[in-house]
């Protein structure tokens, strides 16, 4: 809600009323006026009709970006890899929104069911216009102790699943000549983080990816950016140990982590028409970590 332009209509109906020496309760009228403005700017459709696909939505991250698209209006599939009651308790949470919520299984580092995940929301909506590639774990340990199937795991999970949805997306991107691909990167990927070089190797990865599809596809209209967040509080941050989230906390100027919900608002805004002319960006949002 606007204060400025409540306060001028307020103004503006008040001398109406008092010149009019109608001593009626212009109160009532006013609380209408506001009823009607409010739930008229308050109306966040930024996303109404578009059919959406985020990968790794049943919790954390991907959870917020489910629920913030599906109340700007969007149809949202989303996968989850074991969380099924997670998926469908989200999904139950946002029946009556503006949106809706549409989960299923399905593994984001398997090329064939990407296909089919794919294949499913194109098949029963004709269309995908926002990829959100979200799911992504972690494995940490120094790399003098690091195995390769700790490696491997986390490549397939974090990077390979970016290649497999972006891939599929493609050919209905091209048919509809327009998408929004967005893939959740890490500041980690820019920075490097000591026990952590599986993961980090796999979020820089990303950022790659996403720079050269921005320039491959830019000419279709097909837009690609990477969020990099910095420490953000879910379960995948519940593990690291105290003395981790310390030294987080010290260079982090907001001194605080962030949720998952400002998350989800940086990729309302790069999925959504307010952001047609970005594309092949890594936006960090970080808390000013990486000043
Ligand atoms: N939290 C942070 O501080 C932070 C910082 C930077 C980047 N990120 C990135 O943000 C993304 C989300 O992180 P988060 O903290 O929200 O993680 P999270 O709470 O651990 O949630 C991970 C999500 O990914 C799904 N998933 C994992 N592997 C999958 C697979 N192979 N196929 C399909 N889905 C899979 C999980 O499904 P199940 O529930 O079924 O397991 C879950 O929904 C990740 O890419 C992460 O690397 C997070």
């Amino acid at each position: 809600m606007r204060w400025d332009a409540r306060q001028t209509v307020t103004m503006a109906v008040k001398r109406i009323i008092t010149r009019s020496a109608h001593k009626i309760c212009y109160e009532y009228i006013l609380a209408d006026i506001f009823l009607a403005f409010s739930q008229h700017t308050n109306k966040n459709m930024n996303l109404e009709d578009h059919i959406c696909l985020v990968t790794g939505g049943s919790r954390g991250i991907g959870a917020a970006i489910v629920k913030k698209f599906v109340e700007e209006g969007a149809i949202v599939y989303f996968t989850y890899h074991s969380s099924s009651a997670l998926a469908d308790a989200l999904a139950t949470s946002l029946e009556g929104a503006s949106g809706k919520a549409i989960p299923f299984q399905s593994d984001a580092a398997d090329f064939e069911a990407a296909g089919d995940a794919i294949g499913r929301v194109v098949e029963a909506e004709g269309r995908l216009d926002v990829l959100v590639n979200n799911a992504g774990i972690t494995d940490d340990t120094l790399m003098l102790r690091m195995r390769e199937d700790q490696w491997d795991r986390v490549m397939h999970a974090n990077l390979k699943s970016v290649f497999n949805l972006t891939k599929h997306a493609l050919r209905p991107m091209l048919k509809n000549r327009k998408g929004s691909i967005i893939n959740m990167s890490s500041v980690v990927g820019v920075f490097g983080n000591a026990g952590q070089a599986n993961y980090a190797a796999s979020k820089a990865g990303i950022i790659g990816f996403t720079k050269s599809i921005a320039k491959e596809l830019g000419s279709r209209n097909i837009r690609c950016n990477a969020i990099a967040p910095g420490y953000i509080e879910t379960e995948m941050t519940r593990e690291l140990d105290d003395k981790v989230k310390e030294t987080f906390l010290q260079n982090i100027p907001l001194k605080r982590m962030g949720s998952s919900e400002e998350i989800a608002d940086l990729a309302v805004f790069l999925a959504s028409p307010r952001a047609t002319y970005i594309t092949g960006q890594v936006i960090s949002i970080c808390g000013g970590l990486n000043v």
